[in-house]
């Protein structure tokens, strides 16, 4: 199957609604997600005291296992452009008594509110595959420049396979006449932009979610 990423056609604000609309049932809907997310805070291989950026953290199930493995010493960090998102990890946060190693806030993760060099890692998950193409080299550098030197960058998206995964095709079909139905998300492939941004030991490893959808987990350090 051709790696060309077909165009993200929904507006921020769009974006923004969509998520707020989904935030209440969104962990039932994407319970076939749990094993390319697991993989990917396996590789992040967060530490105690590490401080850990997470962009389009949804409903919190990333920012809950992140605040765990920094301990007491380490910190999460979190933007998400969905207010009811943003209160639904709240929630979890203080749920689990987490809220002094936590700090989350409405934001978009084009331009991201931090100084640079801050991050010992930065992890998204499905987040790249509703950004629009021409904008995804946009996110990578903020994710870069935000990266201590030797930090770790872990993307995980929905994705292309090889020929085996043809339900792909269906998909972007059905996706690009009504791209709000599937959440805005559309397959990326993002080995080659991580290479192309200077990333060093890139790797890429594939997932059939749910049996039937590819996800994509790659990560790369940023060079010491
Ligand atoms: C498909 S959900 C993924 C949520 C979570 N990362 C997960 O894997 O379960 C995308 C999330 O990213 C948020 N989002 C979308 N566009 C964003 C942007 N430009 N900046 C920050 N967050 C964004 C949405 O509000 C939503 O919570």
């Amino acid at each position: 199957m051709s790696n060309k990423i077909i165009d993200a056609p929904l507006t921020p604000k769009k974006v923004q609604s969509v998520y707020d609309f989904l935030s209440s049932f969104y962990d039932y809907l994407t319970r076939y997600e749990s094993l390319s997310k697991e993989r990917g805070v396996d590789v992040a291989d967060i530490r105690l005291g590490d401080k850990v950026f997470e962009a389009g953290f949804g409903t919190g199930q990333i920012v809950i296992a992140s605040a765990v493995s920094v301990g007491m010493y380490g910190h999460v960090y979190g933007i998400d452009v969905s207010s009811k998102m943003l209160e639904k990890t709240r929630e979890r946060v203080k749920k689990h008594e987490l809220t002094k190693r936590v700090d989350l806030q409405l934001g978009d993760a084009r331009k991201l509110p931090y100084t640079p060099g801050v991050f010992d890692v930065v992890f998204t998950s499905y987040l790249l595959d509703l950004i629009d193409t021409p904008e995804i080299s946009c996110v990578l550098k903020e994710f870069k420049r935000v990266l201590k030197p030797g930090g770790r960058l872990v993307v995980v998206n929905m994705s292309k396979g090889d020929s085996r995964y043809s339900t792909m095709k269906l998909y972007e079909w059905l996706y690009s006449r009504c791209p709000s139905l599937f959440g805005g998300c559309r397959p990326v492939v993002i080995e080659p932009f991580l290479k192309a941004l200077g990333f060093q030991y890139v790797k890429r490893e594939c997932i059939l979610a749910g049996h039937v959808i590819p996800s994509e987990i790659v990560w790369g350090d940023k060079p010491k």
